[in-house]
């Protein structure tokens, strides 16, 4: 029985996390995330109620779990604050304690998101964002000129850096961009009140996190975005701001992870991707719009439809390859019940080569064309069962086929949007 589960998404995001990370929580009594931000949208779907996350870990809606916000996050505070409101008019119980917000977290503060929309207004470089500024703030930390939680409650400090900020920040805005400034005066009123808010769930996470790994805690830790969208592993420069992997794990709470880990890659039984970016299997046509359909493949942060396609296990097994993974949940499989044939991708063909991983360049991975297997689907739908034995044979073939071209092994399956529609395989706690 492991101490700590490592949850990532394995493919360009929306996999279905926030779900598997909802069904583990049960037994955990501190959930973390430890990247990313609100760019984030993790959906629980908790007795027919849903519930979406985009910066407090999907373990809040279980009273006891405590839940962690790591450095590794950038953090909007005004839509954090928005966040917990929205809990605490659903009655989830002692948020203050429950939620420990790194005072390390940088901000994510209204001109990085004038800066990431103007950028996405442009034809040239248009990533398809979700806006919400992760890129800038991103940017502004390895720059060393990033705002932290804890410069809130240092008033001098905070409008000295502030200042300096907004000089070269406003000159973007409206001289390269043309569109208004951010006002000095209103900007530090407005934060000042947030500060005063964020005030208490604010804590020394690196700490609370080792001591709690000391003390034999059950952790679980929660993935945003994917492997292929990391920013140096994914397919860049179609990615998010910070890296995905389970390593960041570690880093993006100050804090080792315990030795008794178990690590677990979500993928969909298909794939989707949000925004632009190669996709090699990508279907454009009515069994994509079908896939869209019966998955409900829109965006949990932006409303965006997902672009949809055939599971492509080249992409799988290079993002298990550079994460190291090898256990994984499966999701969403009840999407593909109906269809009478499956595809999987299982190479590529580049300049007629045959490949078997992503190449580094977008142009090579704007040019593979996928090699697909057919296997026969399943008919029977899927989101009543609850035991193995009682599955399709043709999906449990489709199952030993992931498995055997992957090497990893499926320790959970999901069959529905519900907390309670899962087929655990191997219980992990
Ligand atoms: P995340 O970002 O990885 O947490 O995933 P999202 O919440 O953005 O998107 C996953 C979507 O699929 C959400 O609407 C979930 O409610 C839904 N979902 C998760 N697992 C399953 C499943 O096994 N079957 C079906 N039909 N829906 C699922
Ligand atoms: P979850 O955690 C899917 C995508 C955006 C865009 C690229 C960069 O719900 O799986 P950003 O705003 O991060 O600078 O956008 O990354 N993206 C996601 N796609 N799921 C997510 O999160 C995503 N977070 C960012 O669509 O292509
Ligand atoms: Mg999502």
């Amino acid at each position: 029985m492991p101490q700590a589960v490592v949850i990532i998404g394995v493919q360009w995001g929306d996999e279905g996390k926030g779900k598997i990370v909802d069904y583990y929580s049960s037994s955990a009594e501190i959930v973390a995330r430890f990247q990313g931000g609100n760019n984030a949208g993790h959906t629980l779907v908790v007795e027919g109620k849903q519930t979406i996350l985009h910066l407090i870990p999907s373990g809040i809606l279980h009273p006891h779990t405590a839940c962690a916000i790591g450095s590794g996050v950038v953090v909007d505070p005004e839509n954090l604050l928005k966040e917990v409101e929205v809990l605490r008019q659903a009655g989830v119980p002692d948020l203050e304690n429950r939620i420990w917000l790194s005072d390390r977290c940088h901000l994510i503060v209204d001109y990085h998101k004038h800066l990431d929309a103007a950028r996405e207004s442009r034809k040239a470089g248009k990533i398809g964002t979700t806006k919400r500024g992760i890129g800038p703030a991103y940017e502004d930390r390895a720059a060393r000129r990033g705002l932290r939680v804890s410069d809130l409650f240092h008033e001098k400090l905070f409008e000295e850096r502030l200042k300096a900020n907004l000089e070269e920040k406003n000159f973007l805005l409206e001289k390269y961009y043309g569109v208004p400034p951010v006002n000095m005066e209103e900007f530090q009123s407005k934060y000042r009140e947030i500060g005063k808010k964020l005030k208490p769930f604010v804590k020394d996470v690196s700490r609370l996190m080792a001591d709690s790994i000391a003390e034999g805690k059950k952790i679980l830790y929660e993935g945003a975005q994917g492997v292929l969208l990391d920013m140096d592993y994914g397919t860049y420069p179609y990615v998010t701001s910070s890296h995905t992997l389970p390593s960041q794990a570690a880093l993006g709470l100050g804090a080792r992870v315990p030795v008794d880990t178990l690590f677990v890659g979500v993928i969909k039984a298909y794939s989707t991707r949000v925004g632009e970016g190669p996709f090699p299997t990508e279907l454009k046509d009515a069994m994509g719009d079908r896939l869209r359909e019966t998955g409900h493949e829109f965006g949990a942060t932006t409303g965006r439809p997902r672009r949809c396609g055939w599971l492509d296990l080249v992409a799988v097994k290079y993002a298990l390859r550079v994460s190291g993974i090898k256990n994984l949940a499966i999701t969403k499989s009840d999407v593909l019940s109906g269809i009478s044939e499956l595809k999987v991708c299982t190479a590529y063909e580049l300049d007629g080569k045959t490949i078997d991983t992503l190449p580094a360049d977008t142009d090579s991975l704007n040019r593979v064309k996928p090699i697909y297997e057919t296997v026969p689907g399943w008919q029977e739908p899927l989101t009543e069962i609850r035991k193995y034995d009682e599955l399709p044979q043709n999906f449990k073939n489709y199952l030993k086929f992931i498995e055997t071209q992957t090497g990893a092994r499926i320790n959970l399956l999901s069959t529905g949007a519900g907390r309670e529609q899962v087929i655990d395989l191997k219980k992990a706690f």
